[in-house]
């Protein structure tokens, strides 16, 4: 069962140290009542008000640190454009200072991948299986392959009128149990650490460095997809499997490690979220990961000694 471990932010101070991490590393959703940080009224009227074209299968705007820009907002106006940059781009730096601070044995280590803005009624969303958001899942990324590093999420319901409202259910642990080594959740080839199989993956990684190859895939990696589309698609977990609910209210806050803590967006309407990759090194309990869960239950190494 998941806690939710309850922050208010008055009684935050900076001397925490790895309390935080390693509730989230148990498993457990941070929840703040309040907005921890400075969040201008004017900016989340702006978001507010932004029009996103009426298809539902529009995408997510989303905001990448690394290059500082702006991408899926359905906009000419030139204003609005760089409007939206702006608060985006300080969400994010108000976001990650805040975790700094809450997460401080994760910070030197973090790779940073997007924020996005949410501004879809999650509710009723037309969207194809494996990209609906109100089917239970764990999260993984078919664009950024993660070699055992953990993906971080954390959201502001900024809906002054709706919460928004989310259903978790087993552990990644459980689901590995449940369905790990049966078909669509296979357990993948162990990695070879032979001379020659060491070889090609050097070879890959240089492509890679080249630009030839876009991006390698560990054996974590591909089980952890296929974990993702099959949860989704299986009619009897989503119907039957356990669940348990949560309400996040407006202008409330929560932090989780989704590649952990199966979940789903029932419902709710404009929502921000910063994503943070945080490699094993980093891990207070790394036993407790994705990556270790699934290399003892396939008995050998899923990510390669490169990766
Ligand atoms: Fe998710």
């Amino acid at each position: 069962m998941t806690k939710k471990i309850v922050i208010e932010v008055k009684d935050l101070t900076k001397t925490e140290g790895t309390k935080y991490s390693e509730e989230l590393e148990k498993g457990n959703i941070l929840f703040f009542p309040q907005i921890p940080f400075d969040f201008p009224q004017e900016e989340i009227d702006f978001l507010l008000k932004s029009k996103q074209s009426s298809s539902s299968n529009r995408k997510n705007i989303a905001y990448k640190p690394q290059l500082d820009k702006v991408t899926n907002h359905d906009t000419k106006n030139e204003e609005e454009k760089r409007k939206m940059h702006t608060i985006l781009k300080h969400f994010s730096e108000r976001t990650l200072q805040f975790l700094k601070d809450l997460l401080p044995s994760y910070a030197p280590h973090w790779k940073l991948d997007y924020a996005s803005f949410r501004p879809f009624q999650e509710k009723g969303r037309k969207l194809r299986t494996r990209a609906r958001n109100d089917l239970l899942h764990v999260d993984s990324f078919p664009t950024r392959p993660m070699h055992g590093s953990r993906i971080l999420r954390f959201f502001i319901n900024i809906n002054p009128k709706e919460s928004r409202n989310w259903i978790t259910s087993h552990p990644f642990e459980e689901l590995v149990q449940m369905y790990g080594g049966s078909r669509g959740v296979f357990f993948p080839k162990k990695v070879d650490f032979s001379f020659c199989e060491r070889w090609m993956l050097k070879m890959r990684f240089l492509l890679k460095q080249l630009g030839v190859v876009k991006q390698i895939r560990s054996p974590y990696d591909h089980f952890m997809m296929n974990m993702h589309n099959f949860l989704k698609e299986n009619e009897d977990f989503q119907k039957n499997g356990y669940k348990q609910h949560w309400e996040f209210p407006s202008y409330s806050c929560w932090a989780v490690f989704t590649d952990q803590v199966s979940h789903a967006a029932l419902s709710g309407q404009y929502a921000l979220e910063q994503t943070i990759f945080v490699p094993q090194k980093a891990l207070l309990f790394p036993d407790r990961s994705p990556l270790r869960v699934l290399e003892r239950s396939a008995e050998g190494n899923m990510v390669y000694p490169l990766s």
